[in-house]
């Protein structure tokens, strides 16, 4: 591999992947794609492309930059739509919202070949991990319009308890602010956005910082599967427009995937905290433990896509090794083969791995964090370790690392391997116990008591303990969460219905009449609410 000559010509990326430029004026408030006359944000990609012997980062496009004023508009629509609950979104039944959704999914499915061009161009993902990024987002629509029948049939009956009677139902909260992050724009996104909508909440909705340009393709598919102002999706800097949003105090729901820096300064511009129900997920700093009797074989091969898939950019990464002593040299050994055989290059090569950076100033960071780990008494223990060619970085594998380097503690988000040596257990359990940011970890080990006893030490720590696998997120049924500065609230397929509703209760003392009353309405179908109805 040659980091040096990892750019391609322009004339040998395959038509079928070339990208044109997109100035993407259009933004959609109250069912409406308006039209932006004013200052636009280029969206640039990693990729830089060879033409007459020359290196040039690909303009793909821009996107509106919108202000305050255009925000507070979507914001308008979306607190119009929702009608102080009255309106006919919250108010819709929810057979009738789920055929909505099904209506968008089939169109969102039509769009797939350029949502999944856009993503590799975007953000550098392959073309395999971006093809399952979105069919996984597919996937995900289906599974929350399955998980919602389920809960509307549990909720189709009236329970009785000392004397009371009750039908228990869950309703939407309000007006949501929906933001992803520029790792899974599309996944992450809609995995609080759909079900958000099917709820009944009316949404403004912000795309990620990068990967933003892909969202264009479905604009027409939400304009047209959803009431006017149910959905409503800006553009433009963070700071210009949902600061506004959260000002005004109509925000009823913030889910968010991003920093907790991001994520507290948001949250501190609602008047009303307590009136704001929010979603987070954020930072992790996710250990690998491997102990002496590890299986090695799986261990490398978990450990390198743990933390190296999608160039380390996923919050579930393995983003720190604890690695015991008297294995350490031949784990090194493994990891670096098993490196050495992933191939770097663009998105859509066969069977790449490694591909250019979409953060700006990524590589310097990374370089910076390598520098100061060597500084520290570490050194880069690969070939070509942190070698550079202006957005691409080719990953470092550092060792030893200690508590003195920033490695140790930051979130790299990127491909750096900090590897820690240990002689006893305590050490790595100490870190997990003193870390700021508490998501998940991974256990390598076949000796079931040392596990047994790690599992204790960590249930409350984090949210997910992984034995001999890599951290991640799915299966999407599973819940997803984390402690301390790592998330607030949990999500999976259906814990994501339930945070962005409530229930609401209808009770009376179980009488005669009001038996009477209750079933005269149920009979003749008087209610949305109080109904026996339920969808197959
Ligand atoms: O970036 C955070 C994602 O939710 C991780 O999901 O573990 O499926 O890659 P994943």
């Amino acid at each position: 591999m040659n980091i040096a000559t990892l750019f391609p010509e322009a004339n040998s990326i395959p038509d079928r992947f070339k990208v044109g430029f997109v100035e993407q004026r259009e933004y959609l408030i109250n069912g409406e794609m308006r039209y932006w006359p004013g200052a636009m944000n280029p969206v640039i990609s990693p990729v830089y492309v060879r033409e007459a012997g020359q290196e040039k980062q690909q303009v793909l496009g821009s996107t509106p930059l919108l202000t305050a004023h255009e925000a507070l508009h979507a914001l308008d629509a979306a607190v119009e739509a929702y009608n102080l609950g009255h309106g006919y979104w919250p108010t819709l039944s929810v057979s009738d919202r789920i055929s909505h959704i099904e209506k968008f999914l089939k169109l969102m499915r039509e769009q797939r070949d350029e949502v999944v061009k856009l993503l590799m161009w975007e953000i550098g993902k392959t073309l395999r991990d971006s093809e399952k990024e979105f069919d996984r987002t597919c996937d995900y629509i289906l599974d929350t319009i399955k998980a919602l029948k389920d809960l509307d049939r549990n909720s189709a009956k009236l329970v009785e308890e000392q004397g009371y009677m009750a039908q228990i139902r869950r309703v939407p909260l309000g007006v949501a602010l929906c933001m992803g992050p520029y790792n899974y724009p599309l996944n992450e996104t809609f995995s609080t956005l759909i079900p958000a909508l099917i709820m009944g909440n009316t949404v403004v909705f912000k795309p990620a910082k990068y990967g933003v340009l892909l969202i264009r393709p479905l604009l027409k598919a939400f304009q047209e599967s959803f009431p006017p102002g149910v959905i409503n999706i800006i553009y433009g800097k963070g700071r210009d427009t949902v600061g506004a949003l959260m000002e005004t105090g109509k925000v009823d729901v913030f889910a968010f995937i991003g920093t907790n820096k991001g994520a507290n300064d948001l949250k501190r511009l609602h008047p009303k905290p307590h009136r704001l129900k929010s979603i987070l997920g954020l930072d992790a700093k996710n250990p690998g433990i491997i102990l002496a009797d590890a299986d090695l074989k799986n261990v490398v091969s978990e450990c390198v896509t743990g933390s190296l898939s999608f160039n380390g950019q996923r919050c579930t990464a393995l983003k720190i090794l604890f690695v015991h002593q008297s294995i350490v040299d031949e784990f090194i050994q493994l990891f670096n083969e098993e490196l050495a055989r992933l191939k770097s290059g663009m998105p859509w090569e066969d069977g790449v791995h490694l591909t250019p950076l979409p953060e700006p100033g990524k590589t310097d960071y990374l370089r910076g964090l390598v520098e100061d780990a060597v500084h520290h008494g570490a050194s880069v223990m690969n070939e070509n370790g942190g070698q550079i060619n202006k957005t691409f970085f080719y990953p470092a594998i550092l060792y030893p690392v200690n508590e003195k380097m920033n490695i140790y503690r930051e979130e790299q988000f990127g491909p750096v391997v900090p590897i820690v040596p240990f002689d006893h257990e305590d050490e790595a359990i100490r870190y997990v116990v003193n870390s700021k940011f508490g998501q998940q970890v991974s256990i390598f080990s076949n000796d079931s008591k040392k596990i047994a006893w790690m599992i204790d030490m960590f249930t409350n720590q984090v949210g997910r303990i992984n034995i001999n696998t890599q951290c991640q997120r799915g299966p999407d049924t599973f819940p997803f969460n984390g402690r301390k500065d790592s998330a607030e609230g949990t999500l999976s397929v259906a814990d994501a219905l339930r945070v962005f509703s409530i229930r609401t209760l209808v009770a009376t003392k179980a009488t005669e009449e009001n038996k009477q009353i209750i079933s005269t309405i149920i009979r003749n179908r008087e209610s949305v609410f109080l109904s026996t109805d339920y969808i197959m």
